[in-house]
């Protein structure tokens, strides 16, 4: 079946995906990055991708894939892979994880010293995207443990997309963002401009260099081991949607194998990990403790 849908109405010379093009694609993807695309993807595949056919002069998907499979494509993977992954986000998204952080857990770290002997905790946004969720963790950390000055933190943040690494040290972001960030920390913790962006006002919010300063951004794909060990915290939340139980298993494990003794993981509402329990137990709300 022809796929029209998926054809733009303004493009006159990109040929429909084809379901083998669209299978060499996702397979393709699926290798690099673990993100198993279901057909209903389709359209989405053409549309963020057409107008790089049309840039190379290909007409066909099949140009593209065989282009993708030469030798010394590193630039053109990585624009292939920031192209398809999804990166949705928004600050305090799941508001109710980071008063967790705030209410319960960091004040249980401060009660049992014990288990943090250098008084330092580290954490790890393992899906960061545009940095709305690592940097919503560094406005939490800086709020609370400014009234415990002896201790520090460490924030790491990751995500495969060399894009959205880079628009999250940029710092920059829209109303939409910043929807569920409180006022008093609007206030405290960005400032605000008016940017021109094509003739339209565009109201914008910019994260203060006190935050941006304390997270660490690098490019990191969940397919491998992160190179931190003995991370207290890591969120990895809205990315294990994407994979298939054998690629769930694989980033589990990478990720398990540099949490520490006791080390908590946060994932989304909408994810699981009652697989792999009782390596892990449930802390509730999306909330998962090492064993
Ligand atoms: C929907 S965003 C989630 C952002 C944030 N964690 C949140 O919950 O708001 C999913 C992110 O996972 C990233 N991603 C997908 N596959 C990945 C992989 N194999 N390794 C690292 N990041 C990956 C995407 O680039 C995307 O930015």
């Amino acid at each position: 079946m022809q796929n029209t849908e998926a054809k733009s109405s303004f493009d006159t010379s990109i040929q429909p995906i084809t379901e083998k093009e669209f299978n060499n694609l996702r397979d393709f993807m699926y290798s690099l990055t673990g993100v198993a695309l279901p057909p209903s993807k389709k359209s989405l595949i053409f549309s963020r991708l057409r107008k790089k056919l049309e840039t190379l002069k290909f007409t066909k998907f099949e140009q593209y894939y065989e282009y993708l499979k030469q030798p010394n494509r590193d630039a053109e993977i990585e624009y292939f892979i920031n192209a398809i992954t999804t990166n949705e986000t928004y600050f305090f998204r799941h508001t109710k994880q980071f008063n967790y952080l705030h209410d319960v857990l960091f004040p249980s770290f401060i009660a049992n010293q014990t288990n943090f002997p250098k008084k330092e905790v580290s954490i790890w946004s393992a899906a960061s995207s545009t940095g709305e969720e690592p940097y919503s963790l560094g406005i939490t950390c800086k709020h609370f443990f400014q009234n415990n000055p002896s201790w520090r933190f460490k924030l790491y943040a990751s995500d495969i997309n060399t894009d959205v690494i880079q628009q999250a040290k940029e710092g920059v972001y829209n109303e939409r963002a910043v929807k569920y960030v409180p006022d008093s920390f609007k206030k405290k913790f960005f400032t605000q401009e008016i940017l021109d962006q094509g003739g339209i006002n565009q109201k914008k919010y910019k994260i203060s260099s006190e935050i941006k300063k304390i997270v660490e951004f690098r490019q990191h794909n969940l397919l491998k081991r992160f190179p931190v060990d003995n991370i207290n915290i890591i969120f990895i939340r809205n990315v294990m949607i994407y994979f298939d139980k054998q690629t769930k298993t694989k980033v589990f494990n990478n990720f398990f194998d540099v949490l520490a003794p006791k080390g908590y993981i946060f994932i989304s509402l909408s994810e699981s990990l009652s697989e792999f329990e009782p390596k892990i137990k449930s802390m509730g709300t999306a909330i998962y403790q090492k064993v």
